[in-house]
């Protein structure tokens, strides 16, 4: 009886930790590293690929999808917006190779999370000024179109923005960053 108990929580606990540990499943591959010293969004889908922790997680669900949208919606931001896009992916980037978290064996995906909202989170303070400068105008419905309702619900996004504009002079408060009027001026110039 206790030895099948024993069993029990032992898979239990074996079943657990391999939905949130994950082995690498692809050797560590230049190329990879190289998308990651380029800014290139291919980074992050190397990233996923090494280690599959799937569609939830923050390397598909922030990191490469925001990634490529930025990209896709940089021309949408005034001059300021898009300098702030840029240093902010260039930051998370650089801060995801410099702690050297794809050429680990294994990852806990879940550790993973924390660490892209955790370094998402710095590299947000570490640009203040430029947020604070760029968070204004057509930038605001150009941000507000960029994330999905979402995730601009998700507590540390909330945290993020809320710590960010406390750096401002004035403060920005959440309800400043949102759609600064009734019509969206996020719309691309058309180039004739
Ligand atoms: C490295 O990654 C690139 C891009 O995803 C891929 O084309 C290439 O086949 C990979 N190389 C190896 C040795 O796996």
């Amino acid at each position: 009886m206790t030895m099948y108990f024993m069993l029990f929580i032992s898979l239990c606990i074996i079943r657990f930790c391999e939905s949130h540990i994950v082995q690498a499943t692809q050797p560590i591959n230049q190329t990879c590293l190289n998308f990651g010293s380029d800014y290139d969004c291919q980074f992050y889908s190397c990233f996923e690929e090494r280690f599959p922790c799937g569609s939830k997680y923050w390397m598909l669900k922030w990191g490469h999808k925001y990634c490529t949208r930025t990209q896709k919606s940089l021309l949408n931001f005034d001059k300021n917006g898009q300098k702030l896009l840029q240093q902010i992916s260039n930051c998370l980037t650089n801060k995801l190779l410099k702690q050297r978290y794809y050429t680990l064996n294994k990852v806990n995906c879940e550790q993973l999370r924390l660490a892209g909202q955790r370094i998402l989170h710095e590299c947000y303070m570490l640009n203040s000024k430029l947020f604070c400068n760029a968070f204004q105008g057509k930038n605001r419905d150009c941000f507000f179109q960029l994330i999905d309702d979402d995730d601009r619900r998700d507590l540390t996004v909330i945290r993020t923005l809320t710590s960010v504009g406390q750096k401002c002079t004035p403060k920005k408060k959440l309800a400043d960053m949102r759609p600064s009027g009734k019509i969206n001026q996020c719309v691309l110039t058309p180039t004739l």
